[in-house]
């Protein structure tokens, strides 16, 4: 049986993860966060004090790398870099920089795409990511480019960082925001772009319970789930 794939492609902040997942739960879907295995690469760079952005360093890493992904019953998932479970330590504000420099390495994009792919193969999946609709599942049967502006991302990453007990400076976060979606925008491979056939949802004014029922709205249309 053809599995529903639901791509789910956008910015930093605008609510990819959080919704998706909910909406995940509610379909029944396996909910893959991409930006977490990116974020697990990184970690891994930074723990081995490699330059994240220098593909000299980084790509040698890439050999016997180890790792894993895992669900638990509440949809959310895991990630396991050799062996040790590090679902929390790629939050870390520094890791979100870090992830952004080695997803611009093709070779980086390149290993990780047959992973990604394969969840697609073996699971009704809800994907999100930056390259999901484009890139990595351009066939999907929905695709999402969930955006907000960069003031409304800024603070509600602020808040969540506050609330894992991370300092967060408001104007700092703002800055590192905008110089990510830059840089995501901008690289050769894969770059960050809304897909031709992806529906737009703003969520700049939504707060959670609406940007969920914007986006199940949009599953719904397109699918009869
Ligand atoms: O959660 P947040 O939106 O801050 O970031 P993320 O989704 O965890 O992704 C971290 C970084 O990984 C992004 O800034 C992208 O550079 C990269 N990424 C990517 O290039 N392609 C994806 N499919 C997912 C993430
Ligand atoms: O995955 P992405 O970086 O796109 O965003 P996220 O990590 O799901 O959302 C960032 C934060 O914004 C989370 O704490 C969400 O609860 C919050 N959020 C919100 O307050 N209102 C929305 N409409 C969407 C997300």
């Amino acid at each position: 049986m053809k599995h529903i794939s639901i791509a789910i492609d956008g910015p930093a902040g605008a609510g990819k993860s959080t919704l998706a997942r909910q909406a995940a739960q509610r379909l029944g879907f396996l909910y893959v966060d991409t930006g977490a295995i990116y974020r697990t690469v990184a970690l891994k760079a930074l723990e081995s004090s490699a330059d994240p952005a220098d593909p000299e360093q980084v790509v040698p890493l890439l050999d016997g790398l180890n790792v894993k992904m895992d669900h638990g019953p509440d949809g959310g998932q895991r990630m396991f870099l050799d062996g040790k479970d590090v679902s929390d330590a790629i939050r870390q504000h520094r890791v979100s920089g870090a992830a952004s420099q080695v997803a611009a390495i093709p070779q980086v994009r390149e290993f990780l795409l047959d992973f990604q792919r394969r969840q697609a193969r073996e699971h009704d999946v809800l994907m999100d990511g930056r390259d999901i609709g484009t890139v990595v599942l351009p066939d999907a049967d929905v695709k999402i480019f969930l955006t907000a502006a960069p003031e409304a991302r800024a603070h509600r990453r602020a808040r969540e960082l506050e609330l894992r007990g991370e300092k967060a400076d408001y104007e700092t976060i703002l800055h590192d925001i905008i110089r990510r979606d830059e840089q995501d925008r901008n690289r050769p491979v894969a770059p960050l772009r809304q897909a031709e056939d992806a529906v737009l949802v703003d969520t700049t004014r939504l707060n959670l319970e609406e940007s969920l029922e914007a986006l199940l709205a949009a599953i719904k249309e397109r699918t009869d789930r």
